[in-house]
């Protein structure tokens, strides 16, 4: 946007207006005069000068009137006043009804010249302004827009920032290196077979990824405790559902991975923990973790013992078959894992 140049004299004095007019034109301003200044505001809309200078005694118009209507309906024309003999009253007034200037009579050329070019210089200043704010709005908007797709850069950030958690946890934990990784890709191919939506498969293997991020909460001597657990150790360790329910709860997307997280222990004949959820009640998510936790728990080396073979595993996951694990996931879990059904 740029500022017009343009300035409506309204003078009376026609020696006055035509000096005026040469002097303003000299300096590139572009001027225009009526002869009529009661069509003053036809020449406003006509002109749509940036600055319009009104003799205060012009003997044709009511100046007061004028310049409270320009100032009322035109905002962005700035009003300079000529006037003979102006007292402070009158300039105060003239001021406080918006006027921006007032030059008193006589005056030389380049009073009013040293005045227009500070009138044209604010509303250079102003046009900046609001051409600055509109880039300002511009770039708000496109930011915002980056900003919404930097979500999921954020929320990749997150994932990194949780997958070292787990990394953490897996050091602390050395029986379980691995683990979470080899339950998330398990978990993640019994969702496929199952048909669940993509999320849905992203989720339950966010979970299996995440599942015993709790038991950074948990003392490492319980952990890797050889031997049998005393009650307290016990309940101490199966707290670690809740603990990872509470560090991964802020996360609003992670919604549904901490409901599989949270139930991840529950059993299928209601005996689990934390809730003791039974059948179908648990989600389906955690029903698959159970089972591919449990297998990948029996197949690798704990710290109270070695790791069992896999037709070992089987053989329990068999009999925990509707007490432990859902009897149709753990026949979609030996199929992938290739064993043969005799049931
Ligand atoms: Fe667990």
């Amino acid at each position: 946007m740029k500022v017009s140049n343009k300035i409506l004299i309204v003078e009376n004095d026609p020696d006055l207006r035509d000096s005026l007019k040469n002097s303003l034109e000299f300096s590139g301003y572009s001027v225009v005069y009526n002869e009529s200044p009661k069509a003053i505001f036809e020449d406003i809309n006509t002109y749509k000068p940036s600055i319009v200078l009104i003799d205060y005694y012009h003997p044709d118009i009511n100046s007061v009137k004028v310049i409270k209507e320009i100032v009322g309906k035109f905002r962005e024309i700035e009003i300079i006043v000529t006037i003979t003999y102006p007292d402070t009253m009158l300039s105060n007034e003239l001021i406080s009804m918006g006027v921006h200037d007032i030059i008193a009579k006589p005056f030389q050329a380049y009073q009013v010249r040293m005045s227009v070019k500070k009138v044209m210089e604010k509303q250079r200043l102003l046009v900046e302004s609001k051409d600055f704010q509109r880039l300002l709005e511009k770039k708000i908007k496109e930011q915002t827009l980056s900003l919404r797709l930097r979500n999921q850069e954020k929320q990749q950030l997150l994932i990194n920032t949780i997958k070292s958690l787990v990394q953490t946890l897996e050091a602390k934990d050395s029986y379980t290196e691995g683990h979470s990784h080899r339950v998330a890709e398990n978990s993640l191919q019994i969702a496929h077979a199952l048909g669940m939506s993509l999320r849905e498969q992203e989720e339950v293997k966010l979970a299996g990824l995440l599942h015993d991020i709790g038991k950074i909460g948990i003392h490492e001597s319980v952990l890797n405790k050889r031997g049998r657990l005393t009650d307290d150790e016990y309940a101490h360790i199966k707290s670690h559902p809740l603990v990872s329910q509470r560090i991964l709860e802020p996360i609003p997307q992670f919604k549904a991975v901490v409901s599989i997280i949270r139930h991840h222990h529950e059993f299928f004949d209601g005996s689990g923990y934390p809730d003791r959820l039974a059948g179908k009640k648990i989600p389906t998510g955690a029903r698959i973790l159970t089972i591919c936790d449990a297998h990948d728990a029996m197949t690798s080396d704990r710290p109270y013992r070695s790791s069992l073979t896999e037709g070992m595993a089987y053989d329990i996951m068999d009999r925990n078959a509707g007490i432990q694990f859902d009897p149709d996931l753990l026949r979609i879990f030996y199929k992938i894992k290739g064993r043969a059904i005799t049931a």
